[in-house]
């Protein structure tokens, strides 16, 4: 992936900032899992786990496959003063370091389009969900108002960007997503595709 952890976390804390908190609250509304364990996967500099620990009581483990990310990300955490919620966690997403059913809620914003053998880690995702545990995976920017601000801003610098983000949150991602989770065996999913994004919202039932 050709991602520079510094530029992107420039990216996230001066554009991305505002819709950080807004994330968190959709995933709070549609989740209602405020307590327990919390695996942020491609957490990247942190910015979404961390708003999820200041509005709920979850302890955030900000996964991702970068040390140079987790690098950033653990700054970031020791500047918003959440270090006893909040630890980072190197690792792939076709790998989860955690025992079958111990997660409460797993969250990814941004990172699913880039995983390799997507299947294998919907796998994983629904291995460590606990029962009545839930997962919000996706990307988005939160509000058609952000979303629109946001696109403005990063169109300065890149032209391709609106191509982007249409191509990773369209219909053709929607339905690779829908045949992907049911080749990986996931008995119930919800995908959402509207002006928030696209999500995938699993709840395990047991
Ligand atoms: C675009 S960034 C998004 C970061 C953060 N979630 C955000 O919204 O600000 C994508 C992140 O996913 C991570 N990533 C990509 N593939 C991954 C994988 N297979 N396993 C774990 N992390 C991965 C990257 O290292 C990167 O930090």
């Amino acid at each position: 992936m050709d991602l520079n952890p510094a530029e992107f976390d420039q990216i996230a804390r001066e554009v991305f900032a505002p819709v950080y908190p807004v994330i968190a609250d959709q995933i709070k509304n549609k989740t209602c899992i405020t307590k327990g364990i919390c695996l942020d996967i491609g957490g990247g500099s942190g910015y979404l786990g961390i708003a999820l620990a200041k509005v709920t009581e979850l302890h955030v483990y900000l996964f991702d496959k970068s040390p140079e990310m987790l690098e950033i990300a653990a700054r970031n955490i020791a500047a918003s003063g959440l270090d006893s919620k909040i630890q980072t966690l190197p690792g792939d997403v076709r790998n989860i370091p955690f025992d079958d059913q111990s997660i409460d809620l797993v969250v990814s914003r941004g990172s699913i389009f880039f995983w390799e053998n997507r299947p294998k880690a919907f796998k994983e995702i629904y291995r460590v969900l606990s029962p009545g545990g839930c997962a919000y995976i996706g990307g988005g920017f939160g509000t058609p108002e952000l979303q629109k601000q946001i696109t403005e801003k990063m169109l300065k610098n890149n032209k391709d960007w609106l191509e982007m983000v249409k191509r990773n949150t369209g219909k053709h991602n929607e339905e690779t997503f829908k045949e992907e989770l049911c080749s990986a065996g996931i008995p119930r999913f919800e995908i959402i595709r509207n002006e928030k994004g696209l999500w995938i919202f699993i709840r395990r039932v047991n």
